[in-house]
This record gives C-alpha cells, sequence and structure tokens, in this order.
C-alpha cells in the first residue's frame, strides 16, 4: 500500500517529461532575444559558457538535472539569474527563455506553451534521453 501511493503520488507530480513538446517554437523563438540580452553575455552566444560560466546546453549540462523538474531549473534562474541582476526577469520572460535552452537542447517543441506556473513545470522531468514507456 505505502509503495502504492508513492508511487501515485510519483506518477501525479512528474507524469510528462521534456521529451512531450512542452514548449512551442514561437515561445523559444521569443525566448531567444530575452536570451541574448540578458544571459548570452555570461553564457555565451550559443549557450556553450564562457570561461567561469556553465553551458546552457550539452551532456554535462544535462546530467546536473537529471531527474529534476523543470520547475526546479526555472526557480534556479528565477532566484538567481541574471547573475549581476538576480530576480530582474519576470517569470513569463524566464518561462520563454527556458523555452530557448529546451529547443537549444533538441527537445521537440508541441502545440502549447510552457507555463509559468510552478505547479504545471513540477510536473515536467528532466531526461537526457527519453525514457523507455
Ligand atoms: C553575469 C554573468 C551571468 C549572467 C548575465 C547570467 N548567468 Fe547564469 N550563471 C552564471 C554563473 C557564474 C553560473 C554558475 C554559478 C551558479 O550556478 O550560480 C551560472 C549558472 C546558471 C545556471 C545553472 C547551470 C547548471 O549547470 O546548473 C543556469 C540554468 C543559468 N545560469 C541560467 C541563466 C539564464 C537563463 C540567464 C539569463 C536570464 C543567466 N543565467 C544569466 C553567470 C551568469
Amino acid at each position: 500500500m505505502r509503495i502504492l501511493v508513492f508511487a501515485l503520488a510519483l506518477f501525479l507530480q512528474m507524469d510528462r517529461s521534456v521529451w512531450d513538446g512542452v514548449y512551442s517554437d514561437a515561445q523559444a523563438a521569443r525566448g531567444k532575444n530575452g536570451y541574448t540580452s540578458a544571459c548570452a553575455s555570461c553564457h555565451g552566444e550559443t549557450l556553450g559558457g564562457r570561461g567561469q560560466t556553465p553551458p546552457l546546453v550539452g551532456s554535462e549540462f544535462l546530467k546536473g538535472w537529471e531527474g529534476q523538474s523543470l520547475n526546479d531549473l526555472f526557480e534556479k534562474i528565477q532566484a538567481t539569474m541574471p547573475a549581476d541582476a538576480p530576480g530582474r526577469l519576470g517569470r513569463d520572460e524566464n518561462a520563454d527563455i527556458l523555452a530557448y535552452i529546451l529547443s537549444s537542447n533538441k527537445y521537440p517543441a508541441g502545440r502549447d506553451e510552457l507555463s509559468p506556473e510552478g505547479t504545471a513545470l513540477q510536473r515536467i522531468r528532466i531526461e537526457s534521453a527519453p525514457s523507455k514507456k
């Protein structure tokens, strides 16, 4: 019974993954503009990182977030980035930038935009490779 409840909680919490088309192309295009003006100076035009600043694309970046929810990544950005002015950007703008980060990591786009709501972001799991269903 306890295992069942645990499995159900897990299922309800993270029933989608970044492979399920969780952002739209139009949103990622908006996010690219936001990224270029607020993030690229440190993380680089192509998100590859620069000096002490880590990349936001690639296996090393994804490994660090494997199994966590998009809300964890979103909150990291919302609370601490841009590093020279934390919290300067609104939730909508950060959701757009997160969509751009997902598209840059070659996750598929879908019909709907990525919501800036924590409850929605919490349900989406970060996976470097699609899980076998
Ligand atoms: C002034 C330089 C600077 C700017 C501008 C900046 N960052 Fe960062 N960022 C850093 C540094 C340095 C780190 C590593 C330390 C840390 O994790 O806080 C980092 C870490 C991160 C991480 C965690 C990376 C990981 O591998 O876990 C994310 C995500 C991130 N930044 C996103 C953004 C986004 C999105 C923006 C634009 C809204 C942005 N950053 C703007 C310097 C910057």
